[in-house]
């Protein structure tokens, strides 16, 4: 049931908080965390980690490389699905699979999960349908309680899928995070930033007209940027990359023209400086810049501020005021937002 809400898409923007309070409880418990043990010491065992995914859910992997990497210093490598299944890349001997689907029936990943399963490699499905395929071929799943998921462009799922990553990371890890407090603390960042969404829908509106835009962003940004920009482009049909902000200058800026948007995602001290300069040499060429940034980093004229919460968790946060440009995009466009064409909720064709 939508509620009060027009679209599944919007109520699945707006449980997000509530999402990942889901989440905390089902892992969480008294600061200990609650995963299989046979699971944990399987990861730490291995040499190196492979994240298979597609879409959106490929999009959390590259989020969970970065984390994974930060708080265990373990290599990971993310896929995607339908390239591994018939390009398989060479596998480290002891290497730790794990599959990311929302729906769990991803047939691209069934695929890879057959191959695998043949060369006896230990898989790990993070999965919103704990009776799925993928779920129940795999060695291990862990259920990312999402709740079901109707839109077809995927919301909640996606931050659920960084939140198990972080909470899994961080169970395999030695450093001192008081994870109850950063990820309530990220939950009510979001929440906070959700009461009041009308900016956003200014700011679609004043640029609505346009037939290309651009996300940048680096490192855990260009993730975001990644996966801001297939919101985008899914539901507007308007052309949409996610681009690494230091990579546009190497020919794509040439697609730049008189009023592009161009929106940049800022959530680091370390690159915010470089990201702001790739953003004004798009706007020498004619784009209209928007920036998307914390408050600690913020400076005159950004656009959309979020509260700051712990670095490896802003992924969580930066991709709200994108899912909801791409909601609003779509809704002034008067297309079918819930349902948008050429898609289906999951694939299970390769
Ligand atoms: C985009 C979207 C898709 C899915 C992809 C994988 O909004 O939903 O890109 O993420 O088809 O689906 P799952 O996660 O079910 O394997």
């Amino acid at each position: 049931e939508k509620g009060i809400f027009e679209h599944f898409m919007l109520k699945e923007i707006h449980e997000q908080p509530t999402v990942i309070r889901r989440i905390m409880k089902g892992y969480i418990h008294d600061s200990s965390i609650n995963i299989n043990q046979s699971l944990l010491n399987d990861l730490k065992q291995s040499s190196r980690i492979y994240i298979l995914a597609a879409g959106t859910s490929m999009h959390a992997g590259i989020v969970g490389k970065k984390i994974i990497e930060d708080l265990i210093k373990k290599p990971v490598e993310v896929h995607i699905a339908s390239e591994f299944a018939y390009n398989t890349p060479l596998i480290d001997p002891n290497a730790f699979f794990i599959l990311i689907s929302q729906s769990g029936e991803t047939a691209d990943l069934r695929t890879c999960l057959t191959k695998l399963k043949k060369q006896d490699y230990k898989t790990l499905t993070i999965t919103n349908v704990i009776t799925s395929t993928l779920a129940r071929e795999s060695l291990y799943a862990l259920e990312i309680f999402a709740g079901p998921e109707i839109a077809v462009a995927s919301t909640k799922a996606y931050v659920a899928q960084i939140a198990m990553l972080f909470i899994l990371a961080y169970a395999l890890s030695d450093k001192a995070i008081d994870i109850q407090y950063e990820l309530s603390k990220t939950a009510q960042a979001m929440e906070n930033f959700l009461l009041s969404d009308s900016h956003i829908r200014d700011l679609v509106v004043k640029y609505i007209n346009t037939k290309h835009a651009f996300y940048i962003g680096r490192g855990m940004d260009y993730a975001t940027s990644l996966e801001a920009a297939l919101k985008l482009k899914e539901i507007s049909y308007i052309h949409t990359e996610g681009f690494a902000a230091g990579e546009l200058k190497h020919g794509t800026i040439a697609l730049i023209e008189d009023k592009t948007p161009v929106i940049a995602i800022i959530s680091h001290e370390s690159i915010n400086l470089n990201t702001r300069s790739n953003l004004e040499e798009t706007v020498s060429r004619g784009a209209i810049p928007i920036v998307i940034t914390l408050e600690s980093l913020k400076s005159d004229g950004d656009d959309i501020i979020l509260e700051d919460v712990h670095p490896l968790l802003t992924p969580i946060l930066t991709i709200l005021p994108a899912q909801l440009i791409a909601y609003y995009a779509s809704y002034e466009l008067g297309y079918d937002i819930d349902k948008p064409r050429n898609l289906a909720k999951s694939v299970t064709v390769e």
